[in-house]
């Protein structure tokens, strides 16, 4: 595929990735699912030079005190750069996005954010779905491609991004923290217990019935754009075609070598959808 000889485009193994490829061209749409990140994967990291939103900084942008949003930008400037730093492993950030999640959670508790101050909120948000998204949901929806997205963000945000900026289709399952709301739709807490970046493999979907149930579609496009994004499928057993992509958004000279041996495809400071873009045109051609 000649998208994948760009220059900000790494593909550690050619071989392999075109074996895959070629499978998944073969094989179909219907034996195709997709599994994808939200923040800094669906979404855009930067946008005309100013860093995007992640659901949790649309919260903080709009419509809550200052004493909110400083004190949750303190807590972003403290782990941003422990989740991002190449030197460190997994099991060393870990312990710190717990606390980060924690913290983040309960500061919001403080404050009465409520289900009807969301829409305005994502409005005025610099959050912004990739270029060529619409024509990533479009197309998966319109050959019934089911698509996960597994998001350690805030999964109502998500529902309010996709439907403002896109479509919200039914072959879209969304996990990721929900806010419980009381009767009056006012936020009491959080529904089930904290998916960070790094726990992505524990999460209770791998216990339930979403890959089971799709275990006729043995193959499977991953996206992310953090390292705990690869245990994004970790349940999905009856595979015979995995492919992962991951978007290098930030830091690129010092984790470019960890995220090629990480991930199969690697794309650097891209704010398209237009690689996977062409990759799944290539898959949905064999129809
Ligand atoms: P993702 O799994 O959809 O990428 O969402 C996780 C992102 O959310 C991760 O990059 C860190 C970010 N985040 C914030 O920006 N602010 C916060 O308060 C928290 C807890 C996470
Ligand atoms: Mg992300």
């Amino acid at each position: 595929m000649e998208c994948l000889n760009k220059p900000h485009v790494h593909v550690r193994d050619r071989e392999h990735v075109e074996r895959i490829l070629a499978k998944m061209v073969a094989d179909g749409p219907n034996k195709l699912q997709v599994v994808a990140d939200f923040d800094r994967t669906l979404t855009k990291f930067t946008h005309r030079g100013q860093v995007c939103a992640t659901c949790h900084n649309v919260l903080e942008e709009g419509g809550l005190p200052e004493e909110y949003k400083e004190e949750a930008y303190k807590l972003r400037d403290k782990y941003f750069v422990i989740e991002v730093d190449p030197n460190m492993t997994i099991e060393e950030k870990t312990p710190y996005m717990v606390e980060w999640w924690t913290k983040a959670h309960e500061l919001l508790m403080k404050y009465p954010l409520s289900k009807a101050m969301l829409h305005n909120m994502v409005a005025n948000s610099s959050a912004r779905l990739r270029d060529g998204c619409i024509r990533f949901f479009d197309s998966l929806h319109s050959n019934d491609i089911p698509l996960l997205i597994f998001s350690a963000g805030v999964g109502d945000v998500i529902q309010e991004v996709i439907a403002q900026q896109s479509t919200l289709y039914d072959n879209m399952h969304i996990v990721s923290n929900f806010i419980d709301f009381d009767e009056n739709g006012t936020l009491i807490g959080f529904k089930s217990d904290i998916i960070h970046v790094y726990n992505k493999n524990e999460n209770a979907v791998h216990d339930s019935d979403y890959f089971p149930n799709l275990s006729h579609r043995t193959n499977l496009l991953l996206m992310g754009d953090s390292l705990g994004d690869l245990q994004m499928a970790n349940g999905a057993e009856s595979l015979e075609a995995k492919l992962t992509i991951g978007f290098l958004n930030t830091r690129v000279t010092e984790s470019l070598a960890l995220y090629i041996s990480k991930y199969d495809i690697v794309i650097c400071e891209d704010e398209t959808m237009d690689i996977v873009n062409n990759i799944v045109s290539n898959i949905l051609a064999s129809v």
